[in-house]
């Protein structure tokens, strides 16, 4: 286990001490101002002291009045800067750095957090159960979110965190933008791939304008959405070009969104099999990135396949999602040879010859997936240890709690 313990230097001059990183979980774990709770620092907690070379938070919304979830926290002014200030210390109290995720849902905004019509390129509808037919922005509006990803991003640098990461994965806005599937726009931010990525690039400018130098800035990127006619790899690939000759520090490579979760691990067996799902694409872009160390997240859990993934050259950093929430301290264990292999719960709805009557099986096996995870972030918050043992049925409930009804009807067709 010799090549995970190297150090990473980021074109911005950070060093991360070593290859492992802690990829973004959302939380849902927001104080009822929207701001971080004491329960998101006793979790950060259990991260702090697990050997990682750089932990990301969960998605922190940059408009309090479109949310992904109803417990996410959302950063707009500074508000609550002396509470981010508390989270982003406690945590480098005890060693690696700490970036902050920051993201806009567009149409995946959930209906209970946001409680007004979503926003998106254009207005075009999510396949997912219980997401409404959003509005397209206007130019304005635009501008507007840029601003925002900008502002968000300048106090995180004021409360102390070592840099952000843009959500560009996922199917959240800043895929909308890049999707032909989802931005059917004719004006400066549609209509061709170079206006498509246009919305990203000006969010990594604005983002820049408004932070110092040392400030770290990484995406998390989709290699491509999985669906036919939508975001190619090799759209994907200019995408990283541009974003590399405008100074990213970190290139993070997933992919899917929730329409298709490739990211969770809904992929052809055969890539699943090979472990991590993106390596493939990462190798692709590697001629194009030159000195911006890549991460590659979703689906890696052998210590062997880690280590070869990056001794070979495919990627820099290892991102781990899922079995963070299980074994906290993974990072440790592997690099002292104490674990082997990260456990891998298939979460998957029983009873699938009754709820496949009323309900989309595939999308509820993404979105229980998710909620057992989270469930597993809500014990730690709590003080409480994760419980590999925890039921689907359990998950399901607390699908219902957090996300409302809709969460569980069949998807609806999106309208064109
Ligand atoms: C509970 C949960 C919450 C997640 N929240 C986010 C998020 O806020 N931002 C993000 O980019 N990815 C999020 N993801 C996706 C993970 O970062 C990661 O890409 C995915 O779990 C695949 O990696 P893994 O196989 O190591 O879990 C989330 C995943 C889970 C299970």
């Amino acid at each position: 286990m010799t090549v995970l313990r190297e150090s990473v230097t980021l074109p911005n001059g950070a060093v991360l001490p070593n290859r492992f990183m802690k990829s973004a979980l959302s939380e849902g774990m927001g104080a009822s101002d929207r701001g971080p709770s004491k329960r998101i620092e006793r979790l950060y907690n259990r991260w702090s002291t697990g050997g990682y070379g750089l932990v990301v938070t969960g998605n922190v919304m940059v408009d309090g009045r479109h949310l992904g979830e109803p417990g996410n926290i959302v950063v707009e002014d500074d508000r609550h800067l002396d509470r981010l200030k508390s989270w982003a210390k406690g945590f480098q109290d005890h060693g690696s750095p700490i970036w902050m995720q920051i993201n806009h849902p567009g149409r995946q905004a959930n209906a209970l957090g946001g409680k007004r019509q979503p926003v998106a390129p254009s207005a075009i509808a999510a396949r997912v159960p219980g997401m409404m037919k959003p509005r397209a922005l206007s130019r304005n509006e635009i501008r507007d979110v840029i601003e925002r990803f900008a502002t968000t991003a300048a106090i995180a640098e004021a409360a102390g965190f070592d840099g952000v990461q843009i959500h560009g994965a996922h199917g959240y806005l800043v895929t909308q933008f890049l999707s032909p599937l989802t931005n059917q726009r004719t004006d400066e931010w549609g209509g061709d791939p170079a206006r498509r990525r246009r919305f990203v690039i000006e969010v990594l400018r604005a983002i820049r304008a408004q932070t110092n130098p040392s400030f770290a800035v990484g995406i998390k990127l989709n290699s491509a959405d999985f669906q036919r006619g939508g975001f190619t790899e090799e759209e994907s690939r200019d995408v990283v070009r541009a974003l590399v000759d405008e100074g990213i520090d970190l290139l993070e490579i997933s992919g899917g969104s929730y329409e298709a979760p490739a990211m969770m691990g809904q992929v052809a067996a055969s890539t699943a099999a090979r472990e991590a799902y993106f390596l493939d694409y990462a190798r692709s872009v590697r001629a194009i990135t030159g000195d911006v160390p890549i991460a590659v997240t979703g689906g890696f859990r052998t210590a062997a396949a880690m280590e070869r993934a990056v001794s070979e050259g495919d990627c820099d950093i290892i991102g781990l999602g899922r079995p963070t929430a299980l074994v906290p301290d993974a990072p440790k264990g592997i690099l002292t040879g104490v674990v082997t292999e990260l456990p891998s719960a298939n979460v998957k709805i029983g009873a699938r010859s009754i709820l496949g009557r009323v309900t989309d099986l595939k999308a509820m096996d993404g979105a229980l997936d998710l909620s057992w995870h989270a469930d597993q972030l809500h014990r730690m918050g709590d003080g409480k240890e994760p419980d590999p043992n925890r039921s689907w049925v359990d998950a399901l409930v607390m699908l219902g709690v957090r996300n409302g009804p809709a969460a569980f009807k069949p998807r609806t067709r999106s309208i064109r």
